[in-house]
C-alpha cells in the first residue's frame, strides 16, 4: 500500500534508533499529555491499553494511578521502546504489535490512550486503527487521543507552516509526524466526542480528544 507518511518499517527503525533520546524533545508535549492523563481518569480504570507506549513515561504515571486490581497494557512497533518501557514499568504487560491490528479480543479494555502516534500513520490506515480502538474498548469505554494539529494562533500557525515544509522535504526531521485533525475521524469510527481542545505549548499545537465508545 502507498502511504502519505513514513512506512511502518521506517517508523520502527527510526524509533528503535531514537530510543531514550525521544524524551529530550518532549517539552512541547507535556501539557497535552498531562491533560490526556487527567481525562483518562486512570483511578477508575480496570484494564487500560496505551497504544504506542514509547519510552514509558506515561505508562509509569498510569501504573501509579491505577486502582487496586487495575491492569495496564501497552503495545509498540519498536522493540527498543518496549524495552525502555519494560525497564521503567516492570508491572505493565507489553507486546510488540501494530495499532492497525491489536492482538486483543473485542471489549478487552475500559480505557485506551494513544498519544502522538496517529500523526505518524498513513491517512488511509487511520479509519482501520480507530476501528480497532472501537473494537477493543467495551461499550462506554473511554478513548483519549493526543496528536500534533493545526495552529490556532499566529505563532503556532507559523510553526506548523514551517513544520509542514520540513516534513515535505524530510519527514523524519519531524519524527515522521504531521498535523492532523482528529474530531471527524473519531466520530466516523463510532465514538461520541465528550471533550476536544487544542493545547499550545512552546508554539506547538496538540489536539486532545476525550471520546466514549
Ligand atoms: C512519537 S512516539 C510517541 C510515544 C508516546 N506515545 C509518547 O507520547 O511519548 C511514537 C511511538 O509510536 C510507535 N509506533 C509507530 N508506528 C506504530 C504503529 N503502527 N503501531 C504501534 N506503534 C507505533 C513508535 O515506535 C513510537 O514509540
Amino acid at each position: 500500500m502507498t502511504t502519505d507518511t513514513i512506512t511502518p518499517q521506517t517508523a520502527q527503525h527510526f524509533y528503535d534508533w531514537l530510543g531514550a533520546k525521544h524524551d529530550w524533545g518532549s517539552s512541547f508535549e507535556r501539557e497535552a499529555k498531562n491533560q490526556a492523563l487527567d481525562l483518562l481518569d486512570v483511578g477508575s480504570a480496570q484494564r487500560l491499553l496505551n497504544v504506542g507506549v514509547g519510552t514509558g513515561k506515561e505508562q509509569r504515571v498510569i501504573q501509579k494511578r491505577l486502582p487496586p486490581g487495575g491492569l495496564s497494557f501497552g503495545i509498540d512497533l519498536s522493540p527498543t521502546m518496549l524495552n525502555l518501557t519494560q525497564q521503567r514499568v516492570p508491572q505493565t504487560q507489553l507486546c510488540r504489535a501494530s495499532a492497525e491490528h491489536l492482538p486483543f479480543t473485542t471489549g478487552s479494555f475500559n480505557c485506551l490512550l494513544c498519544t502522538y502516534v496517529l500523526d505518524l500513520l498513513g491517512t488511509a490506515v487511520l479509519p482501520q486503527v480507530l476501528s480497532e480502538f472501537h473494537r477493543v474498548l467495551q461499550p462506554g469505554g473511554k478513548l483519549v487521543l493526543v496528536s500534533l494539529t493545526e495552529g490556532t494562533d499566529v505563532p503556532s500557525k507559523l510553526i506548523i507552516g514551517l513544520w509542514k515544509a520540513a516534513y515535505k522535504v524530510h519527514p523524519l526531521t519531524c519524527g515522521g509526524c504531521r498535523p492532523l485533525q482528529l474530531q471527524t475521524l473519531v466520530q466516523q469510527a463510532g465514538f461520541s466526542i465528550l471533550q476536544r481542545e487544542v493545547i499550545v505549548q512552546l508554539g506547538m499545537p496538540s489536539e486532545v480528544v476525550l471520546a466514549e465508545r
